[in-house]
């Protein structure tokens, strides 16, 4: 069954859709299936990754508005690795066409199931904003991924999203968990990062990732070239950093999935143990 991955902060220009790309391209790097789905009118994933927005037949508006099936929209991105479901801004409309239709908050996570089965990853970038389309992918995913700028006013902006968070997993998904935050556009000379980074990780602990992202010219230059960076220069420190979160979430996900497979275990021996004492004290009895 594939990890579904929401990237958000309702907070503009953190690095979300930096990050969705090329995640997305690093994981795919370490031989995992991945799909990218852009759930950002804006369209800045999609062109990210080769594709031209201007161009498409059908998007991700189609699925939420059920004019087609998720696999008619599914494209490679343009050098290859990865698959895409692709936007543009005809998705600013499914917003307003959502909210009088039926199941409107779990319209994204039906769609992934018909091709979940397919990727060991599903990266979905958000737009910057706690809409119904962020909603829908939250109900969507098993966990959050926040990228943040260590900056004044980034902690403020945390509580709106913590409180959507929360809301979700105690009505429509119990299982969202915060997957992980990563300190984007680092810079470990500036004073005011390093005591934000701080504060993060003593308010969150080992949710914050060990990988940080550098601010780094070559991650905002690619996009303009349609190649995540790795295609566009795979030595340069921005291309290091997300193999690095790759490999770090790659090795989370690894230690979680032996964690629960060990506790289903001790459950089982435990549950037979208890038998066993129970059909021992009957037959001393
Ligand atoms: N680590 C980085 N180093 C240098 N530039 C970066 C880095 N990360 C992102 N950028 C640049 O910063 C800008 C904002 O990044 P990005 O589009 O990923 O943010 P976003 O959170 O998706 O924005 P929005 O909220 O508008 O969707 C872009 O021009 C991008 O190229
Ligand atoms: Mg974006």
């Amino acid at each position: 069954m594939s990890k579904i991955l929401v990237v958000a902060n309702q907070k503009g220009g953190v690095g979300k859709t930096t990050t969705a790309v090329n995640l997305s391209a690093s994981l795919a790097a370490t031989k995992r299936k991945v799909l990218m789905v852009d759930l950002d009118p804006q369209g800045n994933a999609t062109m990210g990754c080769g594709i031209d927005k201007h161009d498409l037949e059908l998007s991700l508006y189609d699925v939420l508005t059920a004019k087609c099936n998720i696999a008619d929209v599914i494209m490679a991105a343009g050098n290859g690795g990865f698959d895409v479901v692709p936007t543009n801004s005809d998705l600013t409309a499914a917003e307003v066409e959502l909210m009088s239709m039926p199941q409107r908050e779990t319209r994204l996570r039906t769609a992934l199931a018909e091709v979940s089965a397919n990727y060991d990853y599903i990266i979905i970038d958000c737009p910057p904003s706690l809409s119904m389309l962020t909603v829908n992918a939250m109900v969507a995913a098993q966990g959050v991924l926040i990228p943040m700028q260590c900056e004044y006013y980034a902690l403020e902006g945390l509580s709106a999203l913590m409180q959507t968070i929360e809301k979700i997993k105690s009505s429509l998904n119990p299982e969202l968990v915060i997957e992980g935050i990563l300190r984007t556009m680092y810079d470990p000379r500036n004073s005011l990062t390093t005591d934000v980074s701080t504060q993060l990780i003593t308010h969150f602990g080992d949710k914050v990732y060990s990988t940080v992202i550098p601010r780094n010219v070559r991650l905002a230059e690619a996009p303009s070239y349609g190649l995540p960076v790795l295609a566009y220069d795979k030595n340069s420190r921005g291309a290091v950093a997300y193999l690095a979160l790759a490999g770090e979430m790659n090795r989370r996900t690894k230690s979680k999935k032996s964690a629960a497979k060990k506790a289903s275990t001790n459950k089982v021996i435990n549950k037979a143990a208890g038998t066993t004492t129970s059909k021992s004290a009957t037959s001393q009895a």
